[in-house]
This record gives C-alpha cells, structure tokens and sequence, in this order.
C-alpha cells in the first residue's frame, strides 16, 4: 500500500491512471477506521475489481465542524488506520495535508466553498449550518484530486448521500456515487468513529436510536397505506426514548427518500431519519419505514 500526502503527487498519480485506463474508486473518510469504512472498502473493491485501484482518503475536514462542534476532539489514530487499509487491501491511502487542502494565508486564504442548496437545508443541515457546505467542498476537492470513477458512501449519513450525489449531478462530476449498507454492532448501534467517545452508561443507552427506528418502522407497517401522521410518530419517538434518560433528541424526521421531502403522512417507504446527543457526543441514523 502506498501513501500519498501531496495535492500535487496525488492529482500526478490520477493523471497516470487516467492515461492507463486504470478503473478508480475512492472511499472519502474522516479516519479512525471502523467495520463500516472497511465495508466500503469491500464495495469499492467489488466495483473496480482486482485490477482496479482503491484510494482511501482520511481527512479530517474542518470546513465541515462548526465552531462549537467537535474538530479538536475527532478522534485520530493513522497508525492503526494505515494497518486496518493494508488488511482491506486498499492500494492508497490519501493523507492530504491539512495546510495544503485550505489555505490559511493571510490575504490569500481559501474562498471557494461548494454548496448544494435544497436537500442540505432540512435536518442535518437545520442543526448544522455550515456542515454540508464544509462537505460538498471537500468531496468536491477530493473528486477533483483522486479523479475516481467511482466515489462509495455509507448509508448511516443518508442526508450525505443525497446532497453528494445531488452535487455530482449538478456539477457534471463523472464520479458515479454508490451507497454501501450501514454497518451496526450487535446491538443494533451503527459503528461511528464517534461511538468510542461514549461512556459506558452512553454506550449502554445508544441503543435508543436503534430502537426508536424499529418502534416507528413497525407503527408505520402495521398502519399500512394508511399511514400515521408526522406528529403522532414524532410522539412516539419521545415516549421511546423516556426510557433513555442521557439521551437528548435533536430532531426525528419523516421524508421521502428520494426528494427528503417532509412527509406529514407517514406511510411504508418513507424514510425516517433522528440525531440525538448523548452527554458530548451527537450521533445519527436513519431507516426506510
Ligand atoms: O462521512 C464522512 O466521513 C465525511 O463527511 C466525508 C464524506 C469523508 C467528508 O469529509
């Protein structure tokens, strides 16, 4: 496995790909490697096959934390990372150099940021301002460093998927976005660089989220077509997590998983969507009802 750190050695490295005709997929991530990432890695491998190459790129994107969120205390550890890509067998890990990806120069700091404009406002978007704005920038950097064909993202950040891919569309990248299935722990919680922030009380309650999904998926089953409003099951969503207490909802969302459009009524195969903040630590997931 090699590793890359240079914008420029990387984007020479893409060209020489391009010109052999050698199939690219790259796996964006944030580092402190998981299940979850490694399964991507698994798809990004399926898709270009053994000839191809896999670029796993870590970068902890600071355009994407907003001030008071957690950038200082993301957790890092590229020993093991660069361990956990050589069993995966990815071909290159793409370490980019944080002053190199932003420039921070007085007079000559970056100033181009890449924002998708509708499916990023609701949700994710609503609590964070400037999260997908920081997202959409550096996928777009990465695509236009690493030059893939391929880009694989996990489903646990369904709003990601969306608002990526939504991107790649409007800005003619020729990037085909795949979206590999969440990977989850025994009990149902979905692995997250973030989860080994929790305590162990934490830990024990994280599986609210888990629990609340499955409590509004089988509300909305056994109502069938006709469905159940928005507010009912947000109702529902409270009453689950009463038996949580450290765990403090943000927000719990009904959309259609092709638009994100708020449903009011509920009804199979709409997509559910919930944030919820566990002491420091904010955690995410979603499921089609
Ligand atoms: O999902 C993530 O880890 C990040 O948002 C991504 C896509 C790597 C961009 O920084």
């Amino acid at each position: 496995m090699r590793e890359i750190r240079s914008l420029a050695g990387m984007q020479r490295q893409a060209r020489g790909w391009q010109r052999a005709g050698t199939r690219v997929a790259l796996v964006p991530t944030m580092g402190y490697l998981h299940e979850g990432h490694l399964s991507l890695v698994c798809r990004a491998r399926q898709v270009v096959g053994p000839a191809g190459v896999v670029v796993l790129s870590v970068y902890v994107n600071p355009t994407q934390f907003g001030p008071r969120e957690d950038l200082a205390r993301y957790p890092r550890d590229l020993q093991r990372d660069r361990r956990l890509c050589r069993e995966a067998g990815v071909d290159v890990m793409f370490v980019p150099d944080d002053a190199a990806m932003y420039v921070r120069e007085p007079g000559r700091e970056h100033s181009t940021f890449v924002g998708e404009q509708v499916l990023s406002a609701g949700m994710e978007g609503a609590s964070r301002p400037t999260h997908f704005r920081g997202v959409t920038t550096v996928v777009a950097k990465l695509f236009n460093l690493v030059l893939p064909e391929v880009a694989v993202f996990g489903a646990k950040d369904f709003q990601q998927a969306a608002v990526v891919r939504r991107m790649t569309r409007d800005l003619n990248f020729p990037v085909r976005i795949v979206v590999a299935p969440t990977v989850r722990e025994e009990d149902g919680l979905a692995r997250s660089s973030r989860n080994v922030r929790l305590s162990s009380e934490e830990r024990a309650q994280a599986v609210a989220l888990r629990e609340v999904l499955l409590a509004l998926r089988r509300a909305v089953q056994t109502a069938g077509g006709a469905g159940r409003t928005a507010g009912a099951l947000g109702r529902l969503a409270t009453q689950c997590l009463e038996r949580f207490p450290l765990v403090r909802l943000d927000y719990v969302a009904f959309f259609d998983p092709e638009t994100l459009v708020p449903c009011r009524r509920v009804t199979p195969g709409c997509q559910a969507a919930l944030a919820v903040c566990l002491g420091q630590t904010r955690l995410i997931d979603n499921e089609r009802l």
